[in-house]
């Protein structure tokens, strides 16, 4: 939530339009509104406006900016809301301190109080707007010179962060540090970056210092210097070559960010299947080895981690429960040393994710974690990683990152049924030709799916609300395909267990009401069809995701939807979400939406 970044360079040349660009790739963190800060002729200028980028330009020439030295934010709202003056940058009172944070100060009410005592004032209704404050406090009250006053300043700070400092105090460094915030460097040889996210620097460079918690950095056109601000001593850390190519973070022809990464599966799959992980191995024998196994995740990724929970089930044979994070107090009191938790997630940044590892982490729990973001908080709280090699993900609502996250579960899946025995060799080396054959079989899908789900699209978008009906494995497919239909169609959509669709969803269903049936040809395919000649009796009209050739279904159904044969009994989790995808993909245009920007969502979500 809220993307920040800063960049120092040699020249003046275009700093506005180099911190516009930046900004437009973390646009997916949060798009309310927009503001940056330049020094120019020794004078901080704030430009700030409520809106996302494209229209905050067209108002304020924020790409004429001049200077050496910028910093830039876009706002996903959490105290006040979107409005000009709750926009970051906050400065102090006289103008000379600029500040842009990502994450929530929990102290700044109290804090706020003293500052208004001494006389502050306040334009905001944001916490971050203490910021700049205290640092002028400790400047005038205390003589400190600038660098020490925000170091002392953050130390008060209570809650998550990632901030960055300009002034005209110092007017060649910005000053930037982290807490439970995500915050990268990015070395270019006329250019230095800080960042949310590797996307906002790139196109310039892939040379990354990935910070960690508790660390301050001072950054110069020239160089960066990391302290740790708690204990004061130097970090020494190199810079890391980034394997993303600029072009992944660009829409490479496609009219969304979303749709080219709804393209992008069957090369992204490709990927994950190709980079053999020796973690893999580790955690399966860890997982099958340990007493209790819990899988810890929010939205999307809580969807794959139910397939995750059906495998271990399945083949380590021992209870295993997928948590959602936020109601992870549930499951606290059962953790501790003979505990593994597994924690699934594309940014690695989720705050509920990260605050429930940590406290797992204190009980004794060993923590696996499967993740796309490399070197994230995640990541490095965690005692072993399976990455996802899905690359940046801008569109906001998960696509190439669920169905990379839901293979890893089935690679883990199927490396503890080979551990354990219960998939004998041939059955382990059948799967895995299957488990090999993904990527082609989710582009064929696309291929055969695409024009189809336009054209129900337009039938869709007159639509209020629709059920997703599933049984099995695939119940978490309708999950998250009901998922996407609302977060980025607006349309409201409940994925339902189809057996228990009469048990009250029915009442609802009348003429024409959409119902959406995930029915591969497996063990649920009988009960299934009993489920679609209840609705269809009630009057709604039925949608089927079903096997090629499956004609008891494809005669039922107002729309098929169809995916290669040969995959019924195995691996349905990952082709039969594609249809879905597309569909709420073209239910948000038809409707005139931006599908890779849907309204109050942030892609990475840094708040509890
Ligand atoms: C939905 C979506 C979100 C994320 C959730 C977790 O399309 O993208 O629900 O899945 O915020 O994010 P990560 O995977 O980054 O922990």
């Amino acid at each position: 939530m809220c993307g920040i970044v800063g960049i120092v360079q040699r020249d003046t040349n275009k700093i506005g339009k180099n911190i516009i660009d930046s900004l437009k790739k973390l646009e997916y963190r949060g798009y309310d509104s927009v503001g940056v800060a330049t020094i120019e002729n020794n004078q901080v200028k704030v430009s700030k406006e409520e809106g996302k980028i494209t229209e905050v330009i067209e108002k304020i020439q924020l790409d004429d900016l001049h200077g050496k030295i910028a910093i830039g934010h876009t706002r996903w709202a959490t105290h006040g809301p979107p409005s000009k003056e709750n926009s970051h940058p906050h400065i102090d009172c006289k103008n000379e301190i600029a500040v842009i944070h990502n994450g929530i100060i929990e102290n700044f009410q109290s804090l706020k109080k003293d500052l208004v005592t001494q006389g502050h004032v306040f334009q905001s209704e944001t916490d971050t707007e203490i910021i700049p404050h205290l640092i002028e406090q400790f400047i005038q009250k205390e003589q400190m010179a600038l660098k020490d006053a925000i170091i002392h300043t953050i130390r008060k700070l209570e809650g998550t962060f990632a901030i960055c400092v300009l002034s005209s105090l110092d007017p060649d460094k910005i000053y930037c540090a982290k807490r439970d915030s995500p915050l990268v460097i990015g070395i270019n040889s006329d250019r230095m970056f800080c960042a949310s996210d590797i996307p906002a620097f790139l196109s310039h460079t892939r040379q990354v210092v990935l910070l960690h918690d508790d660390e301050f950095v001072t950054l110069s056109h020239d160089g960066y210097e990391i302290i740790n601000f708690t204990n004061m001593k130097r970090v020494e850390r190199r810079p890391y070559i980034v394997s993303w190519k600029p072009e992944m973070a660009q829409k490479g022809g496609f009219p969304h960010f979303m749709l080219k990464e709804i393209h992008e599966q069957s090369s992204s799959l490709a990927d994950y299947i190709r980079i053999k992980q020796p973690s893999l191995h580790k955690i399966s024998e860890k997982v099958y080895d340990a007493k209790k196994v819990f899988l810890l995740a929010a939205g999307t990724a809580h969807y794959s981690t139910l397939t995750g929970e059906n495998l271990i089930r399945k083949y380590a044979k021992k209870p295993c429960t997928s948590i959602i994070a936020s109601e992870y107090d549930s499951i606290s009191p059962l953790i501790d040393e003979d505990t593994i938790v597994l924690p699934v997630s594309q940014s690695g940044e989720t705050m509920d994710t990260i605050m429930a590892i940590k406290d797992a982490k204190k009980s004794g729990a060993k923590i696996l974690s499967a993740v796309n973001v490399i070197g994230s908080s995640i990541t490095r709280h965690s005692d072993d990683v399976l990455y996802l090699y899905a690359g940046p993900e801008i569109g906001v609502a998960a696509t190439k990152t669920y169905t990379a996250q839901t293979l890893s579960m089935w690679d883990i899946g199927l490396e503890i049924g080979r551990i354990s025995g219960e998939l004998g060799n041939n059955e382990y080396d059948e799967a895995r030709k299957l488990y090999n054959k993904i990527p082609s079989v989710v582009k064929q899908t696309i291929v055969r799916s695409e024009a189809l789900a336009n054209r129900i699209a337009s039938w869709f978008a007159e639509k209020n609300s629709s059920f997703y009906l599933g049984r099995g494995l695939n119940l978490q497919t309708a999950k998250e395909g009901a998922l996407k239909m609302k977060e980025i169609a607006y349309i409201h959509s409940e994925a339902y267990p189809a057996g228990e669709s009469k048990h009250g969803p029915i009442a609802l269903i009348e003429e024409d009401y959409p119902v959406v049936f995930i029915a591969p040809k497996d063990q649920t395919h009988k009960r299934i069809i009993g489920n679609i000649m209840e609705m269809k009796a009630r009057g709604a009209t039925t949608i089927g995701v079903i096997e090629k050739g499956d004609k008891e279904i494809g005669e039922l159904v107002k729309w098929k939807m169809e995916i290669p044969k040969g995959y019924s009994e195995m691996i349905t989790t990952i082709p039969y979400v594609i249809p879905m995808q597309l569909l709420a993909y073209y239910t948000a245009v038809k409707k005139g939406l931006d599908p890779s920007y849907p309204r109050n969502l942030s892609k990475s979500v840094t708040v509890l």
